[in-house]
């Protein structure tokens, strides 16, 4: 669970996604207890109190909110020490199992990755992030969730790119 991420989310916006499932169809499935083969931190941080609705009027500010709630920057950021590091934001190289199965190392989404997206255009990005789609033709393998991502309305997506031109120069 992206917890650092999902704990910049909303009041608003967390209410609406319990809201949603609360109106889940109830679905018989018998699943086994989970065992933990790492250790869990004691807290995630200071216990969340209020979050006010993200700036929209904000571009860049606003597109980071969606790359927080949609927990982009965990596939996306190096770890160091058993944790992201949030130095490198963005970098990538995790190293995730691809589906259906192998590894996918995750692609750095600065501006030191010579054939990343800073290279691109603003639509070559979005039809990354929404279809699945690299300029050079290339499917993206499917632990992307563009499958999931292809709802993002025009709007909110402008903004994603925006906050993703911001990211600085980092190696993996
Ligand atoms: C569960 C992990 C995961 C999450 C969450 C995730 N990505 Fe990805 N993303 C990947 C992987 C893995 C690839 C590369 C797949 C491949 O090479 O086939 C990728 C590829 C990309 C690419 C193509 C870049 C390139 O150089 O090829 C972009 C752009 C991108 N992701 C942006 C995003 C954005 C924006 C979000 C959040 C809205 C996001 N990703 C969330 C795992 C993730």
């Amino acid at each position: 669970m992206a917890i650092e991420f999902y704990r910049k989310m909303s009041d608003n916006d967390v209410n609406a996604i319990v809201a949603y499932l609360r109106s889940v169809k109830p679905i018989r499935n018998q699943v086994e207890k989970s065992t933990y083969k790492i250790p869990l931190p004691e807290a995630y941080g200071p216990p969340v109190t209020k979050v006010p609705d993200p700036p929209r009027g904000n571009k860049v500010m606003y597109g980071r909110y969606l790359a927080d709630i949609g927990h982009c920057m965990e596939c996306h950021t190096p770890m160091a020490k058993g944790q992201l590091d949030m130095t490198r934001v963005g970098a990538g190289g995790r190293e995730l199992p691809a589906i259906p199965g192998g590894v996918v190392v995750t692609p750095n989404l600065t501006p030191a990755n010579p054939d990343g997206i800073s290279h691109w255009t603003n639509a070559q990005v979005k039809d990354s992030i929404t279809k699945g789609v690299r300029p050079d033709g290339r499917a993206l393998v499917r632990l992307m969730a563009f499958d999931w991502y292809k709802n993002i309305e025009g709007r909110d997506l402008d903004a994603l790119v925006a906050y993703l031109r911001t990211l600085k120069a980092a190696k993996p």
